[in-house]
C-alpha cells in the first residue's frame, strides 16, 4: 500500500522488536481498510525508551504499541494511566490525544479474555476458580483480567513459591484478596476445582521441554488455554483436548490485544478472522 503525506503513524517500540509479529498484523488491517496509514517497528533500546515515548507527539505520531522490555517505563512515563495500566502497572498501547499528552493502556488482559471468549463460546469467568500456572510478566496481566471478567478467585502456582507471593500480594492491592497461592506440589491435585486452566510459563515453548502438569484431575468442564503460541498447538493444549476438554490457543491473545490501539490510532474497529490468524502466523 502506498501511503501520502497525510498518512497516520503508529509504531510498536521494543528491544529487540525484529521479532515483533505486530507490524505485520496491523500491516493486515491498514491493507484490508484500505487506511492511508503505517505501523513501524520502532527499535529503541532501554536506556532511550522514555525519551522516545515523550518524543511521540513531536514525532506527530497517532502512539504506538509497547512491548518487551519497555513496558513498565512506558506506565511510567505517559501523562495518564487508563485502569487497566494502573492495575497491572505496565502499558503495551500508548495513544496520542488531541492535546498531545499521552495515555498509557494494559490491553492484554482485554486481548486474553476476548480470546477465551471467541475460542470457547459459552465460557463464563464465574463458573468456578481458574488455576494459573506461572508468576511472571504475563501472569500478572492475565491474573487481572480474569478476575476482573468475574472469577471468584485465582489459584496461582509457580515453581518459586516466593515470586507467586509477591504478585498475589501485590495483585491483592488492587484486586482484593481473590489470589490463592498453592504448592508447586500441589499443582495437579487442585485442577479438580478448576474451570479454567492457564499456562503462563515458558514451558512447552519450541525448544523448550514441556509443561509438568498431568491433567488426569481436571473436570471435564474445564477450558485449557496457554499464552505460549509457539508451536500454536503446545503439548499441554495437545493433551487437553485428547482427554476432551475444550482448548483455546495463544495467537488470539496476540490479534485481540492490538484491536484496541488500532481503533484508537486508526479510526476503524479491526476485525478477527481466521484468514488474519494464518497471515501472521506465516511470518
Ligand atoms: P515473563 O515475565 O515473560 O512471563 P519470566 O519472568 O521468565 O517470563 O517467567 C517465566 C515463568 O515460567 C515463571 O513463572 C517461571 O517460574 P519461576 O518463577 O520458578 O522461574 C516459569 N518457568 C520457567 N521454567 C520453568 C520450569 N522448568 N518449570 C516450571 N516453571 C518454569
Amino acid at each position: 500500500m502506498i501511503i501520502s503525506g497525510k498518512a497516520k503513524v503508529a509504531g510498536v517500540m521494543g528491544w529487540p522488536v525484529g521479532h515483533s509479529r505486530s507490524p505485520r498484523l496491523h500491516g493486515f488491517w491498514l491493507d484490508k481498510y484500505g487506511i492511508d496509514g503505517a505501523y513501524v517497528p520502532l527499535s529503541v533500546p532501554p536506556e532511550r525508551a522514555a525519551e522516545a515515548i515523550r518524543a511521540l507527539p513531536a514525532l506527530g505520531l497517532r502512539g504506538c504499541n509497547v512491548t518487551v522490555p519497555h513496558k513498565e517505563i512506558a506506565a511510567a512515563t505517559v501523562d495518564h494511566l487508563d485502569e487497566s495500566a494502573r492495575g497491572v502497572g505496565a502499558v503495551n498501547t500508548i495513544v496520542v490525544r488531541e492535546d498531545g499528552s499521552l495515555e498509557g493502556r494494559n490491553t492484554d488482559g482485554f486481548g486474553f479474555v476476548e480470546n477465551l471468549r471467541a475460542g470457547a463460546p459459552g465460557w463464563r469467568a464465574d463458573a468456578g476458580p481458574a488455576v494459573v500456572v506461572g508468576a511472571g510478566g504475563a501472569a500478572r496481566g492475565v491474573i487481572a483480567a480474569i478476575l476482573d471478567a468475574g472469577a471468584p478467585e485465582v489459584w496461582l502456582v509457580n515453581r518459586t513459591r516466593e515470586r507467586a507471593d509477591a504478585l498475589a500480594a501485590d495483585l491483592a492491592a488492587t484486586l482484593g484478596p481473590k489470589t490463592r497461592v498453592f504448592d508447586w506440589v500441589s499443582r495437579e491435585t487442585i485442577l479438580a476445582e478448576a474451570a479454567l486452566l492457564v499456562n503462563t510459563t515458558t514451558q512447552g515453548m519450541a525448544g523448550q521441554p514441556p509443561l509438568d502438569l498431568d491433567l488426569r484431575h481436571l473436570p471435564a468442564s474445564a477450558v485449557v488455554t496457554d499464552i505460549v503460541y509457539t508451536p500454536l498447538v503446545t503439548p499441554l493444549l495437545a493433551a487437553a483436548a485428547e482427554r476432551g476438554h475444550r482448548t483455546v490457543d495463544g495467537i488470539g491473545m496476540l490479534l485481540h490485544q492490538a484491536r484496541p490501539g488500532f481503533a484508537a490510532w486508526f479510526g476503524v474497529e479491526p476485525e478477527v478472522t481466521e484468514e488474519l490468524k494464518v497471515f501472521v502466523l506465516g511470518s
